[in-house]
């Protein structure tokens, strides 16, 4: 599952660490698009590629070798990619040495048909091959030829990606897990992504610490199905993802705790007790239920009704009363009567979400529901969504506001956009602006909410900041 996790300014989705002044450097440029999971994926690229001299930089004119990590999730993403790589082939008519690559979920799903359709492609690599980009690039240059990976070596990628080696964010990435096996019939994930499949538990300890030594003090975990998480530790023992979280929260400097994207299915007991056990793991669970009507559900192979989310609600807020939802929908899918639309906006009405993601039905090509008849029109569709996102906006303006006037710890990120200004997250996700200095960047504080614009809180600092 690919749910999105809300940035804390605008969606900055290219990935950037500033370049090094060093003029021997080759400048790397990443375009990210789509999940978390991209993002964290374009970061260990950069590491992967530093031993070869490459340095991010933030913009493609003038790079060595740019890098389109791309999305297939929605409409038209291969689209996109080949109108960026036109504009591509003009900078590499300029520039002839630069290499162009193509990662993701489109690379792995278009494969060879990249390179037939763009001659400026030089590599194209899938979402579990690309710690083979070094060996790539020397292929490349060996044989100028365009390279091409898009196998399923989960088992291997893991092992062989450097650990990172710059600071990092004080809210820290972990890929826990990838893939999926539950072939929703609308997402391409489970052809792109591969099967599901986790990391040892002993690698990810390893990897939390090293990211609290480099300064992270938030770790969010990462998988399309993350509560599907089941590693294997050396002694040959399952680990569920309520164990490793619980292994987590042992870490000193790590302060909090964050998973994401969860399928209803996998919400084990042991999870929902940790809500209330596991005082760093954070009130919030992002928990896509994508539509409220159970014929849909149906059709789209999600494996629940609407009555087993809802119950699934009431034992998370039984275990962690304060704990706050989101979710992603999606309207028109195929077959979708009024009936069905309307169950959603029931389901909506009971849960109160704090915050959501809700799409148009778009068909994915080779996925199950593309094939389907009865199409919902185009209008109904629009109307539908433009019906669902004014009652989550609703909700979402209803939990800001009674933020106000509560005090509330903040884990704060970094510097805002005015003077003197921090930027941090409530534990319920929500972007807080506070007047402090940046010597608080790192620590939480507890904050005063005095007002809402937008999407964020502000306030002042209440009393003296506690990590
Ligand atoms: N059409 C519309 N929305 C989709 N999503 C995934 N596939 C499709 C599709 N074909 C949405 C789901 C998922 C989120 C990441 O993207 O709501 O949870
Ligand atoms: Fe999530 Fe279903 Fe797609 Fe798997 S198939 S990633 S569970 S939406």
């Amino acid at each position: 599952m690919c749910g999105r996790w809300p940035a804390l300014s605008e969606a900055n989705l290219e990935f950037c660490r500033p370049a090094a002044d060093n003029p021997r450097m080759k400048k790397l440029f990443i375009k990210t698009y789509g999940c978390q999971m991209n993002a964290y994926d374009s970061a260990r690229m950069a590491d992967l590629l530093a031993p070869l001299g490459y340095a991010p930089v933030e913009k493609q004119e003038g790079a060595d070798m740019v890098i389109l990590n791309t999305c297939h999730i929605r409409e038209k993403a291969a689209e996109k990619v080949y109108s960026e790589l036109g504009r591509l082939a003009v900078l590499k008519r300029e520039k002839p040495g630069m290499l162009v690559a193509v990662a993701g979920c489109v690379a792995q799903a278009e494969g060879e048909e990249m390179v037939r359709r763009q001659g400026a492609v030089d590599m194209v690599v899938g979402p579990q091959s690309y710690h083979r980009l070094p060996e790539m690039i020397a292929r490349h240059a060996r044989d100028a030829g365009h390279v091409l990976e898009t196998d399923f070596p989960a088992l291997e990628k893991f092992d062989a990606l450097p650990q990172a080696s710059s600071e990092s964010g004080v809210s820290a990435f972990l890929t826990v897990q990838e893939g999926c096996d539950k072939f929703c019939t609308f997402c391409v994930v489970p052809y792109t992504r591969g099967p599901e499949h986790s990391r040892s538990p002993e690698s990810i300890l390893a990897e939390a610490r090293n990211l609290v030594s480099r300064g992270a003090r938030e770790i969010v975990l990462l998988g399309q199905n993350v509560n599907a998480y089941r590693g294997v530790d050396s002694h040959g023992k399952d680990w569920n993802l309520a164990r490793l979280i619980d292994a987590l929260a042992q870490i000193h400097d790590v302060y909090r705790i964050r998973y994401t994207t969860s399928h209803p299915r996998d919400m084990d007991d042991d999870l929902i007790a940790a809500h209330g056990n596991i005082e760093k793991l954070m009130p919030f669970l992002h928990l896509p239920v994508q539509s409220g009507s159970d014929s849909v559900l149906a059709a789209m192979n999600r494996q629940h009704t609407a009555d087993d989310y809802l119950r699934l609600i009431g034992r998370l807020r039984a275990a962690r009363p304060d704990i706050a939802f989101s979710s992603d929908f999606i309207a028109g899918f195929p077959g979708e009567s009024d009936a069905d639309f309307e169950a959603t906006m029931a389901l909506v009405r009971s849960v109160k979400f704090s915050q959501c993601f809700s799409f148009k039905y778009s068909p994915r090509p080779g996925t199950p529901a593309a094939g389907a008849k009865k199409l919902v029109a185009e209008s109904v569709k629009t109307s539908r969504l433009l019906a669902l996102q004014a009652l989550l906006l609703e909700q979402q303006d209803e939990a800001n506001k009674a933020s106000i006037g509560q005090t509330m710890d903040v884990l704060f990120e970094k510097a805002g956009r005015e003077n003197g200004q921090l930027v941090g997250r409530s534990p319920w996700l929500q972007p807080v602006h506070v007047q402090a200095g940046t010597s608080r960047i790192g620590t939480i504080g507890a904050v005063k909410i005095a007002a809402l614009t937008a999407n964020s809180l502000h306030g002042a600092l209440a009393q003296t900041a506690s990590a």
